[in-house]
């Protein structure tokens, strides 16, 4: 069984959609040992004390230096022993020096289909924003490992969601939702845990 922390800034759906797969038996080999937000306001922190999962706010505010609140986070985790970190909405830009202790035990749920709209500036409601603005008539989500970059490491899963005529900027976030960011992160998280995913040249196979 392997310790996943989930990293969360807001509402807390995909962490909802962790939790609700884990007692459902879609997650069977990873436990959620811990949640950490950078806001204590988060209603995901309620989702998780509600589930019963530690859930700790990790704030860049209580700190005087960057350096001390990026010590703070890779502490916390260490000393949980956490096998795999999953940003899940976690609006903070990972330490470097953590992406070198976690190489390939951090992974990301993004709302588009990378590479499209990702990068730099592209998060949230601003990413469906984007994406109605070109007109594209597919979008979808992405689960990928964290690199040094932005969106840029390699991509574990990825589902499509059609865009309607009508669609909002919200209405076409809700259903990437509900249509792919909820099933395909618990099912990476899975995927990890029983061992079936391996990186090749910078490229993802599920074995
Ligand atoms: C999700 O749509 C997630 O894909 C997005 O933030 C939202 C968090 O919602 N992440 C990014 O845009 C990262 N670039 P949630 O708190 O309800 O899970």
């Amino acid at each position: 069984m392997i310790k996943v922390a989930v990293l969360v800034s807001g509402g807390g759906t995909n962490l909802q959609a962790i939790i609700d797969a884990k007692a459902a038996g879609i997650i069977n080999n990873a436990e959620i040992s811990l949640v950490i937000s950078n806001k204590p306001t988060a209603f995901a922190l309620e989702r998780a004390r509600k589930a019963g999962i530690e859930a700790r706010c990790i704030a860049p505010s209580e700190f005087e230096t960057r350096e001390e609140f990026n010590e703070a986070l890779i502490r916390t985790l260490d000393e949980t022993g956490i096998d795999l970190v999953v940003l899940a909405g976690f609006l903070v830009i990972i330490p470097e020096k953590m992406v070198a202790k976690y190489t390939n035990k951090i992974i990301n749920i993004h709302p588009s289909l990378i590479p499209s709209f990702c990068g730099t500036g592209y998060y949230g409601l601003r990413v469906h924003e984007k994406a109605l603005e070109r007109g594209v008539k597919v979008t979808g989500a992405t689960v990928h490992f964290v690199d040094e970059g932005t969106d840029s490491g390699p991509i574990i899963l990825q589902k499509t969601v059609a865009v309607k005529d009508d669609d909002t900027a919200e209405s076409l976030q809700l259903r990437v939702m509900e249509e792919a960011e909820w099933k395909i992160l618990p099912e990476a998280i899975e995927l990890i845990a029983s061992d079936r995913v391996k990186i090749l040249n910078g490229r993802v196979k599920v074995i």
